[in-house]
């Protein structure tokens, strides 16, 4: 029997500048998802990527004094780079300058405009470069963009218009029969409370911008640089052209993105979709913003730390750990250097270090390091253990992250006051309670386990480390990511430096 399929998005980042904390958020949070799904045995696909055309990239690279290619090949390095630092398993990785999605953005741009669904018009109104984002005067905010408030210039050009306004009543009637297409809740009524208004037309060729992919039978038009990139979702399964893989793949399961590009997605990709009669994605989940101690993140408050630096200074487990913990996924959330040390220090160090780090300090010394084989593992532990794996499984398929890290971190601490109440040290004491000894620290040693496969999607290395420690990764064995897997029988544990050790100050 073939598994079944998970096809997972992150959105495809603007290549304008280097990637800061935001953009590994999304990234970091889908590859969580991602190697979740693959521990439950999912056949998933990850794709992410770079939106590499468009005015604002055109302008960046002028201003570099540098022709737009050679300069986004440049930053797509960086960002190649950033997702290899930070542990990201993604199956593919798409550009948008690439041959296999240009042409197929041109062909598909033909098959709308076959399908009656794209004329020529008149476009009058604003554009936000830094959003690439049309805007009626209405919509504007204090004459600036509403998205972003940044200044918007004046567009009066001939372009190519999609019917946007064709698929209100269907894409109406969609969200309403299906009710968690657009996660979390609030977004998804604030979305609808759009579409029940007026839906215009949108303009979908730029007649003044070169960078692009050319309207296919019009020189003089390049595609909107917003649809060239929503179909990366199809065109890096081969949509249409080499099927196999949207054959398999198709309909996405989640394209998780920020909550500022949720109508895109949640509007004007599904009406693409609609045109070309193919399904759409089972669910967007739009999360929210970060700011940095406070404020919002920009280049020109100059705020937008690179992750590699932190990652250098703090690890890319402690750093992903954070992220996903620190706030409910949907929520926005503040970066600060003291908030992470926190972290480190109390849930990474405390918690979870002391924890492995006792207990083979006391397998070592009571036992040679050999993991005593556990007549009883203890019940009550063992019940928890399982709860812990249902709870968190239910917070995982609903992408609450920090839930699941919470329920996790309920199960440490418990784990932590088995060590208070068995009082190990005081068993060690007499040759009567070796066997209580030995079940206490056996008993130990496979909650330590426990917890390495639940922690596994969000800290891979650390997963791994403990389970080295452990003595399970010996003669290389794979990572046990099976959570009913048993411990063998003789495993010598292999104590090691401490897992998070205590960092003073920033
Ligand atoms: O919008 N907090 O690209 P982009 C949290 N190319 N997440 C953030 C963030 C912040 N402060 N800043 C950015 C684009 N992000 C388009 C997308 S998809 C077909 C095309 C994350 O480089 C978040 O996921 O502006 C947001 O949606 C995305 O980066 C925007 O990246
Ligand atoms: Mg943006």
């Amino acid at each position: 029997m073939s598994k079944d399929t998970f096809y997972l998005t992150t959105p495809i980042y603007y290549v304008n500048d280097i990637p800061h904390i935001g953009h590994s958020y999304t990234t970091i949070a889908a590859d969580v998802l991602a190697r979740y799904k693959r521990a439950k045995n999912l056949d998933v696909f990850f794709l992410t990527g770079t939106d590499e055309h468009g005015q604002k990239i055109q302008k960046a690279a002028q201003a570099c004094d540098k022709s737009p290619i050679e300069f986004v090949n440049g930053v797509v390095d960086k960002f190649k780079t950033l997702w290899n630092e930070l542990n990201i398993s993604h199956d593919d990785f798409i550009r948008t300058t690439e041959d296999r999605h240009c042409r197929r953005v041109k062909k598909i741009f033909q098959q709308i405009q076959e399908n009656g669904d794209i004329y020529l018009g008149e476009y009058e109104g604003w554009y936000c470069i830094p959003c690439e984002s049309f805007w009626i005067e209405s919509q504007l905010k204090e004459r600036s963009c509403p998205e972003c408030n940044r200044t918007v210039e004046k567009v009066k050009e001939k372009n190519y218009f999609f019917r946007l306004s064709k698929y209100q009543k269907s894409l109406l009637e969609y969200h309403e029969k299906h009710p968690h297409f657009i996660q979390p809740e609030s977004r998804r009524n604030e979305l609808l409370q759009r579409i029940k208004s007026p839906v215009e037309d949108i303009s979908i060729s730029r007649s003044a911008i070169e960078w692009g992919i050319q309207v296919p039978s019009d020189q003089t038009h390049t595609i909107y640089v917003w649809i060239d990139a929503l179909l990366n979702y199809i065109t890096a399964l081969g949509y249409d052209d080499d099927m196999q893989k949207f054959q398999k793949y198709w309909p996405a399961s989640v394209h998780i993105i920020g909550k500022e590009i949720l109508w895109f997605h949640g509007v004007i990709w599904p009406a693409i979709l609609m045109s070309l009669k193919i399904d759409l994605p089972l669910q967007v989940f739009a999360h929210g913003w970060w700011t940095i101690e406070g404020q919002k993140i920009s280049k020109s408050l100059g705020n937008a730390i690179d992750p590699i630096g932190i990652i250098q200074s703090y690890g890319t487990d402690a750093y992903r750990y954070f992220l996903l913990r620190e706030v409910p996924f949907g929520g926005d959330g503040n970066f600060s250097y003291s908030a992470l040390i926190h972290r480190i220090n109390s849930d990474l160090g405390n918690d979870l270090g002391n924890l492995l780090q006792r207990t083979l300090t006391m397998i070592e010394k009571y036992f040679q390091g050999i993991i005593p084989e556990v007549s009883g593992y203890d019940d009550e532990l063992k019940g928890a253990s399982h709860v812990t794996h249902d709870k968190m499984g239910h917070e995982m398929d609903g992408l609450q992250f920090s839930r699941a890290l919470e329920i996790v971190w309920e199960f440490i601490a418990r784990v932590n006051k088995f060590i208070e109440d068995k009082k190990p040290w005081l068993l060690a004491k007499s040759s009567d309670t070796r066997p209580q000894l030995a079940t206490v620290l056996g008993t130990l040693a496979r909650a330590i386990k426990d917890i390495s496969v639940f922690i596994y999607p969000f800290m891979p290395k650390t997963a791994a480390e403990i389970q080295r420690q452990l003595g399970m990764l010996e003669n290389n064995q794979p990572l046990c990511l099976e959570f009913q897997q048993r411990l063998k029988e003789g495993t010598v544990a292999r104590k090691g430096k401490p897992l998070f050790p205590k960092i003073e100050s920033a």
